[in-house]
Parts: C-alpha cells; sequence; structure tokens
C-alpha cells in the first residue's frame, strides 16, 4: 500500500489530464495523501473541482495565492512532497524543467523540491520522438528524474505510435514499486551509518572529507518506508534526517565506533555508507595551533576499522559495505568483501564525474560474497538504496528460509 506517502500529482495541458482523475482516485485508494497541481492549460482539458474532490484537498493554481498565512505555495508543496508525478507531462513541461525554467507553479515545486519526481509524458508520436525533446529527456534521466511511458498506440490527434499517457493502473503499480511500499523489511531493525567523520587536530580544525551522507540517508528514509525500524547514525552533514528513522549524530570515527558498537546488536542489517577517516591526529591540541615555520607535519594514528570490527562478530546478520575508489574498482572491492566478512558491497569510482561523493546520482557495481557482480547504471541515490536493500531482502529470505 502506498499508505500515508506524501505525494504532489502535477497535471499540465494535454487530451490525457482526463486520465489522471481515474489516477488521483487511484491513488487515494491505496491511502496516498494527495494533493493536485494544474497549470493554466490543464484547466482548458479539466477543472480543478474534479481534482478537489477527487484529493480531499484544495487544488493549487496559483504562484501566488498563499493558502496559509506566510507560507510560500510551491516551497510548501515542494518540501511536503515525498514523491511528485507529474501525469500528463507535456513536451513543454519537460521542456522547460530541463531548461531550468520556473515560470508556474508546477514547475517551480518540481524545481525546488528534493521528493523523487516521475515524469509520465503524453504527446503526439513525432513530437516525443523530436530529437530536442528527447535531448530534454536525457538530460532530465541524467539528473534523476524518473520517466514512465509513453506507452504506444491510438493517439488523440488521429496518429498512431508512442505517446499515450500509461494508464492511471500502471503508474499506481509503478508508484508502489517505486517507493518500496511491500513492506518487505517490517520486524527489521537496519542500522545505517551515513556522511563523513570529522578528526579534530585542534578547537577549530579537522581532517574530514567530501561525503554529503546523501546515500546513507536515501537508504535510511527507504528503508523505513519499507517497513523497518532504522537507527541512523551519521557524521556531520547538511541534509535532514528522513521522517522516522531514529536519528544518532556523531562527530569522529571513534564516536561512531562506539555508537555503532552499541547498536549493532539490535539490528538484522548494517549497511556502512559513511566515509570513515581511517586515521585521526596522534593529539588534539587545547588550544588553536599557531603557524610557526615553512612546513609542518601531522602525526596520525590508525581508526578503528569498524566495519571489520563488524565482520568479526556479525553471526546470521546481513553487513553491506561501500568501496570508493579511484583505481582497479572490482579487485579492490572483491578484496573489501572477503577480507572484512561482509555480504554485499557497493563500489563506485570516485573519479567518475557527477556520481559518488556529493552528487544526487550515483552508479557503481554490487558484488556479493557468492562471488557475483552485477552494474549499477547512473541512477538517483533513492534508486539504487531501493536495489541495494531488494538485494538485502533477498538475503534475509535465504537466511529465515
Ligand atoms: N569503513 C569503516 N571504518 C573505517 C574505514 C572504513 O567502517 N575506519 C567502512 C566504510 O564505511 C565502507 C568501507 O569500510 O563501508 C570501505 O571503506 P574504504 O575507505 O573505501 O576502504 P578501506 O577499508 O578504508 O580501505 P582503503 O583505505 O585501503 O581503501
Amino acid at each position: 500500500m502506498l499508505k500515508g506517502t506524501r505525494i504532489v500529482v502535477g497535471i499540465s495541458g494535454g487530451i490525457a489530464a482526463y486520465k489522471s482523475a481515474d489516477l488521483v482516485s487511484r491513488l487515494r485508494k491505496k491511502s496516498a495523501l494527495i494533493k493536485v497541481v494544474m497549470t493554466k492549460r490543464a484547466e482548458e482539458f479539466i477543472t480543478p473541482l474534479t481534482f478537489s474532490s477527487l484529493s480531499g484537498n484544495e487544488v493549487a493554481t496559483d504562484m501566488f495565492s498563499c493558502p496559509k498565512e506566510r507560507e510560500i505555495q510551491h516551497i510548501s508543496l515542494a518540501h511536503w512532497a515525498e514523491y511528485i508525478i507529474i501525469a500528463p507531462a507535456t513536451a513543454n513541461f519537460i521542456g522547460k524543467v530541463a531548461s531550468g525554467i520556473a515560470d508556474d507553479l508546477l514547475t517551480t515545486t518540481v524545481m525546488a523540491s528534493k521528493a523523487g519526481v516521475v515524469i509520465v509524458p503524453a504527446m503526439n508520436t513525432n513530437m516525443y520522438n523530436n530529437p530536442i525533446v528527447q535531448r530534454n529527456i536525457e538530460d532530465l534521466s541524467r539528473h534523476g528524474y524518473l520517466f514512465f511511458g509513453p506507452a504506444e498506440g491510438n493517439l488523440a490527434c488521429g496518429d498512431k505510435g508512442t505517446g499515450r499517457m500509461e494508464e492511471p493502473e500502471a503508474i499506481v503499480e509503478y508508484m508502489e514499486g517505486l517507493a518500496g511500499v511491500k513492506g518487505d523489511l517490517e520486524n527489521r531493525t537496519v542500522l545505517v551509518t551515513a556522511g563523513p567523520t570529522r578528526e579534530a587536530l585542534d578547537p577549530v580544525r579537522f581532517l574530514s572529507n567530501a561525503s554529503s551522507g546523501r546515500m546513507g540517508y536515501s537508504i535510511a528514509g527507504t528503508a523505513a518506508r519499507r517497513g523497518a525500524r532504522v537507527i541512523l547514525i551519521s557524521g556531520p552533514t547538511n541534509l535532514e534526517p528522513p521522517p522516522s528513522v531514529e536519528f544518532v549524530p556523531v562527530v569522529s570515527a571513534l564516536d561512531m565506533y562506539n555508537e555503532v558498537m552499541r547498536r549493532f546488536p539490535e539490528c538484522d542489517v548494517a549497511i556502512k555508507t559513511a566515509a570513515v577517516s581511517d586515521y585521526r591526529p596522534a593529539s588534539v591540541s587545547q588550544h588553536k595551533i599557531k603557524k610557526t615555520g615553512d612546513g609542518m607535519s601531522l602525526a596520525l594514528v590508525r581508526n578503528p576499522d569498524i566495519l571489520s570490527e563488524l565482520g568479526k562478530i556479525k553471526g546470521g546478520r546481513i553487513l553491506v559495505g561501500f568501496a570508493a575508489e579511484s583505481t582497479n574498482l572490482l579487485e579492490y572491492a572483491r578484496e573489501k568483501i572477503n577480507k572484512k566478512n561482509l555480504d554485499l558491497i557497493v563500489a563506485n569510482d570516485i573519479t567518475r564525474k557527477g556520481t559518488g561523493f556529493d552528487s544526487d546520482a550515483n552508479e557503481g557495481y554490487i558484488l556479493d560474497s557468492a562471488g557475483a557482480t552485477e552494474e549499477l547504471p547512473r541512477m538517483s541515490k533513492m534508486q539504487m538504496a531501493d536495489i541495494i536493500l531488494d538485494k538485502v531482502v533477498s538475503l534475509l529470505g535465504k537466511d529465515s528460509g
């Protein structure tokens, strides 16, 4: 079920807009919470009244109407949404978002949101096949926007071909898959580590790395949506912890080590996305270190390898590691899976542009302890979180079977 999932349904001006009434009603039947945004053109095809009745909420059409005092409509919708579905999405809508144009409530909401965005195109075949539209779709996909459809068939304009909006039933099924609403992690506790660690040198300086924490936060949020109790132990990041996870903020690798060791006995699965500093300064100066000569050296000591420690005591738990490498990606990842006694490892090449450490997208490989390697093509970190958790669920199944 999509129970309680907050979805903004965006309707742009295409003849298929009438199908979205059925979409909204089907999503409501699945107990999703729906807010509808319509473009001015969409109102030519179907009235907001239809959607307010079906969604149970007022329909937003205007950038400048504020439902509550001091609330900015597109920002509040953007924050509220866990998913945004644009159905139908016209070539015009796709083109605007791909070019960074935000000139109405729908485009501003989409662009201001961190939600998963699903675009369901509907247009004439020639328009769909137009290289400019195709380039826009490719660009948006590269930025993590998801496309569902279009289907083939008879089009409103009399043509036959690709361009039909996918049927509402199929969109709901797609959303259920995406939201991982199978509840397949119910009664499981998943521990996730995320973000960088900071190793203090003095009261104001530290050694750290560029990890944003996004991969770990995506996994934590997705696992919670799939029914797990989630403990998220995170180094300092700029991210909001996902709703309904137990959030444990830490700073240094030693803090993280202590918290992970304390909470590990409670969990069935541990997923270590954190970029833990391998070394820390041998001593922390109480006062700010003053510059002296032309150079200086730092004495460092090893931090505990948290994942290796977990590997020694894991028992029947599923252990997932990450390997960020700049050379010999698969070879090093395979080595780590064996050395650290892991069930799965996700390997990323940190030299690839636009993925990995400080990005919304990721790509790489997932390796298991039985020797299988699967490529993970470029995708959003949210999508990747689902794929990793699918593998975890199948390993948990084997365990209890
Ligand atoms: N890790 C950990 N504790 C550490 C270092 C790493 O738990 N002190 C975990 C990370 O969370 C990640 C995995 O180990 O899941 C791989 O980290 P990485 O730094 O890529 O590899 P290392 O084992 O540190 O090996 P190397 O530095 O040789 O690449």
